[in-house]
């Protein structure tokens, strides 16, 4: 970027209200977003005149320009927990609604869309890298109250770059069924502004049956797409990763973590490639990931668990 950090907060400050007035009169028109250019915060867009969709802010600049772009609210769907003192400095609010890359769980879309009725705007809504979870929450909101369908809701998502691999994702926004005023009524607006850290024991329950339907794939070659279970698996070890839900297990677990994050990320570029073309070497190569994958588990439950 050669624009001086100012300038390019006060071209980013006349797009957004110039999308601001657009959007509010045609909801439901394709978006025709593009990402706003901010120093320090990536895949940030102005969406439907209420919300903003991005990377989570780390520094004390990233706050800063989101308190000058007029966000009053952060609700961040991350699994880490917020900062949210650092937030308050700059007399921002946090609300956590923590969900995974399976799909936006019922409770959760209640409590967004609750969020999105009640809070004060801009609501600036992130995940990590504001590519994935993020922009799948902002489309749930902006169906729940800004009046979008959802094939728009999906053109979104694409328009974000959430990978189409993340189908509970997509799925969440294209099976959303308007909550009714009562059961939206009933979720408490004392919202928390952070959610405690899911414990080891929970996440694997989830990698468990990751796990389950990939052997199962395994069985009958692969079936296409296999490569969507083999994601949320890397991401599970990922998110405990950077979470810090193994904490206190000692360095030896974090690279064992990292390891089995590593072997599943290979796992699931082996059964991309099978899903695009379909050949025996591919089925072959697939199941060698897979075994390789299997050996982390059982290696790490006989150090640190068994
Ligand atoms: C980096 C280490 C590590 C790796 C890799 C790992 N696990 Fe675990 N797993 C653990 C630990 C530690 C526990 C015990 C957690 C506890 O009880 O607090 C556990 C617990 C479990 C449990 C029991 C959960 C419960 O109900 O208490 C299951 C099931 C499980 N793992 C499945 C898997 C599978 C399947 C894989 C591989 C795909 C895997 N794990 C990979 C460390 C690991």
């Amino acid at each position: 970027m050669t624009h001086s950090p100012r300038s390019a907060l006060l071209s980013a400050l006349i797009v957004a209200s110039a999308w601001w007035g657009t959007l509010r009169a045609q909801p439901q028109s394709p978006p025709p977003y593009r990402p706003m250019q901010l120093q320090g915060l990536d895949n940030v867009y102005a969406v439907a005149g209420r919300f903003f969709s991005g990377s989570v802010p780390q520094t004390d600049a990233d706050f800063a320009l989101l308190q000058k772009l007029g966000v009053k609210t952060l609700l961040s769907v991350d699994g880490a927990p917020p900062d949210v003192e650092r937030a308050a400095k700059f007399g921002l609010r946090y609300v956590h609604v923590p969900f995974g890359y399976d799909g936006i769980p019922a409770t959760n879309v209640l409590q967004l869309i609750r969020a999105a009725q009640t809070l004060p705007g801009p609501v600036y809504v992130h995940c990590h890298h504001g590519k994935h979870r993020g922009p799948a929450a902002v489309a749930v909101m902006c169906e729940g109250v800004a009046g979008w369908e959802p094939a728009l809701a999906e053109r979104w998502m694409k328009l974000a770059g959430t990978a189409t691999n993340y189908t509970g994702l997509y799925r969440s926004a294209a099976t959303f069924n308007a909550p009714s005023p009562e059961a939206l009524a009933r979720v408490s607006t004392n919202f928390p502004s952070r959610v405690a850290v899911a414990p080891l024991a929970g996440i694997m329950v989830h990698i468990d049956s990751r796990w389950d339907a990939l052997k199962a794939a395994q069985k009958q070659e692969f079936p296409a797409p296999a490569a969507p279970n083999a994601l949320q698996l890397q991401e599970l070890f990922h998110e405990a990763h950077r979470t810090g839900a193994g904490t206190g297990r000692g360095e030896t677990f974090e690279s064992a973590l990292h390891a089995a994050d590593t072997l599943a990320a290979e796992l699931t570029r082996q059964l991309d490639v099978l899903d695009a073309q379909r050949s025996a070497e591919r089925i072959t190569a697939a199941t060698e990931a897979l075994r390789a994958v299997g050996k982390s588990c059982s290696a790490c439950h006989r150090n640190f668990r068994d």
